[in-house]
């Protein structure tokens, strides 16, 4: 490790506690997270002669991205007649017209450069029998501006986020890129609103460091851990978001959280929209096929969303199956053995280990599962981190982006379609590291950091370490999710919100009564958890707080209460803050509804039809 100096920390009056050891770094680039997003990112930044480093607190091929099974969108048109024009009018309706229509123009024109890449960087997709990649039809995609539909997302038979992943981080190590792996990121270094950095903590051996860099990228991807039931993995805490807020930021568009129709029942397991798109359906307790009642013309492949929702109204009118009648089925029996196993053998192990199903010869449990957040730190499609400051709501952060799921560009708006997110990470992590090679100079010169700025960060550690109160971990987290999960998920009301607020406040107050048994630094998963329980906790408070401040329905945000989509007062993002104490406080950025180029025009809101 270049530029490595050994320092002891002890900014004037730390206590015993803080003897920390601390090894200092200089980069041009640190990318926090080695998801999709962040190994993009990371692959670009090398090959542009950043000198960049690339800190993740697993194993970069253990990063959530590995989960993603259905694939990633591309209007490449192998498999029949496609326009990146009818992908943009897909996205911002799929968005509920939330989605900035710049951001997500430029997503899905270049779409298929990114995808290309990846199949130059030997990215083993599907093939058709003419060699191409192979594209399956997905939930609310569409050609024609909603008249057919679309055969759009590229796929590695039912394991593409795990394909991508391997792809990027060998990648990344034929550029020579520096990973810090196994080092789990406290917090942000800040100074007049600029970030300086960031401290990390390298479990392996309880060493401190402290990274300065001229911009770190937050790749840190969601926060699907604050609920009770998720498709995302337990490393799954949006530890970036969290640090944000602790700097004083806000996050955009929280009251957004998608959830994915058909997690498996009891376990929570994704599986893939990709099963509806080769001609798999749902069915109620009647045997009957009840998604052509609430989406006539999309049916089962309507957006997430609207599948979800439908869901819950046959279980809650009495039609679920199962001995509770609180699920649903999923069948995939009638397609050819041949076909499971060449393009769904994923979806058909997780059935059988999670619910012991042969899914050739019976329905999958299924039941809609928090799968997703569209909202996440505001930022444009540079991956420039912004603010609202003197008025101006496109006002950047110095040396800071956001990329992937832990951004909010926004391009998926309240409601994000089902494989845009692996496009998503691809396009905007190439994007943040082409605007660092335009803005910042390999090597340049970094003033010196001040001397307290790693003070927050060691106060928060130590506090944490040393944590002796009554209360597990394990315990405030069960809490907190089984709160988020009863109160904020795929209906609300304000009532229901209002009652999560109060309890999600109850919550944060026993925080000071944690207690953690481990006070070692090596491999001290204990207080990793901890940590990464406080981050939730910032991220569920805001999420809870927006959600109840919203007062329409739109996408994934469906209020009981206020049934309708507002444009009038609510086509706007939200931007929550949480200060120390965990109040929450709200300002606004008005949605982009202009077009990047003059080649498409701007798609005004309509009422949604399925
Ligand atoms: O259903 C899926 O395969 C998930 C894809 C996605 O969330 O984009």
């Amino acid at each position: 490790m270049s530029n490595a100096s050994q320092t002891a920390a002890g900014n004037g009056a730390a206590s015993a506690t803080k003897a920390y050891e601390i090894v200092d770094h200089t980069y041009d680039v640190v990318v926090v997270g080695a998801g999709g997003a962040g190994l993009r990112a990371t692959l670009g930044l090398a090959e542009a002669g950043l000198k960049t480093a690339c800190i993740s607190k697993v194993f970069p091929t253990r990063s959530h991205t590995v989960a993603a099974q259905g694939g990633v969108s591309a209007s490449l048109g192998n498999m029949g007649e496609d326009d990146w024009r009818w992908h943009m009018y897909d996205t911002v309706k799929g968005s509920d017209w939330l989605g900035d229509q710049d951001a997500i123009e430029y997503m899905v024109r270049e779409a298929a450069p990114a995808i290309l890449e990846l199949e130059h960087y030997g990215m083993p997709f599907s093939r058709t029998e003419d060699g191409k990649i192979y594209q399956r039809p997905f939930g609310g995609m569409t050609t024609r501006f909603g008249e057919g539909i679309a055969q759009r997302t590229c796929a590695a038979a039912d394991r593409t986020g795990h394909a991508m992943l391997h792809t990027l981080y060998q990648q990344s190590l034929r550029r020579h890129a520096e990973f810090f792996i196994e080092y789990f990121t406290i917090d942000l270094m800040m100074e007049d609103g600029m970030c300086r950095g960031v401290i990390a903590w390298n479990l392996d051996d309880g060493v401190l460091h402290r990274f300065r860099a001229q911009m770190v990228i937050m790749a840190t991807g969601g926060y699907g851990r604050s609920y009770f039931s998720c498709t995302g993995a337990h490393t799954q805490t949006g530890d970036g978001n969290a640090m944000v807020l602790r700097a004083g930021l806000p996050l955009q568009d929280m009251e957004f959280v998608q959830f994915h129709p058909t997690g498996i029942y009891g376990a929570g397991c994704l599986i893939t929209e990709g099963v509806r798109g080769e001609g798999g359906y749902l069915t109620n307790s009647e045997g009957e096929r009840f998604m052509e009642r609430y989406a006539p013309s999309a049916k089962d492949l309507a957006s997430r969303d609207v599948v979800s929702r439908s869901m819950t109204m046959e279980v809650r009118e009495g039609r679920g199956v199962g001995a509770s009648n609180d699920h649903i089925h999923l069948h995939i029996e009638h397609l050819d053995p041949n076909l499971i196993n060449e393009r769904l053998p994923g979806i058909a192990e997780s059935a059988r280990i999670f619910a012991g199903v042969d899914v050739t010869k019976e329905p999958i449990p299924v039941l809609p599962t928090c799968h997703y957040n569209m909202g996440g730190i505001p930022a444009l499609f540079s991956g420039e981190v912004v603010h609202v400051k003197d008025g101006n709501p496109d006002s950047v952060v110095p040396g800071l982006m956001a990329i992937g799921e832990a951004a909010c560009v926004s391009v998926h708006g309240a409601n994000r379609l089902g494989s845009n997110s692996l496009l998503d990470l691809v396009v905007f992590g190439r994007s943040a590291a082409k605007r660092c090679a335009e803005i910042l100079v390999p090597g340049a010169s970094q003033a010196p950091l001040p001397s307290d700025a790693d003070e927050p960060a060691l106060d928060r550690l130590d506090r944490t370490r040393h944590a002796d109160g009554p209360i597990p971990t394990a315990e405030l987290r069960l809490e907190m999710q089984r709160s988020m999960q009863g109160h904020a998920a795929v209906f609300r009301t304000g009532e229901v919100l209002d009652q999560g607020v109060a309890e999600l406040g109850e919550i944060w107050s026993k925080r000071g009564d944690l207690g953690v048994t481990d006070r070692s630094m090596v491999w001290n998963s204990d207080l990793v958890e901890a940590l990464e329980l406080d981050n939730l906790l910032y991220q569920s408070r805001v999420t809870m707080s927006s959600a109840a401040n919203r007062e329409e329905s739109r996408g994934a945000h469906a209020r009981e209460d206020f049934p309708d989509r507002d444009d009038e007062n609510w086509m706007k993002h939200t931007l929550a803050y949480c200060d120390e104490a965990g109040a929450v406080s709200f300002d606004y950025r008005p949605v982009h509804l202009n077009t990047l180029t003059n080649e498409v025009q701007t798609f005004p809101p309509k009422a949604r039809v399925y």
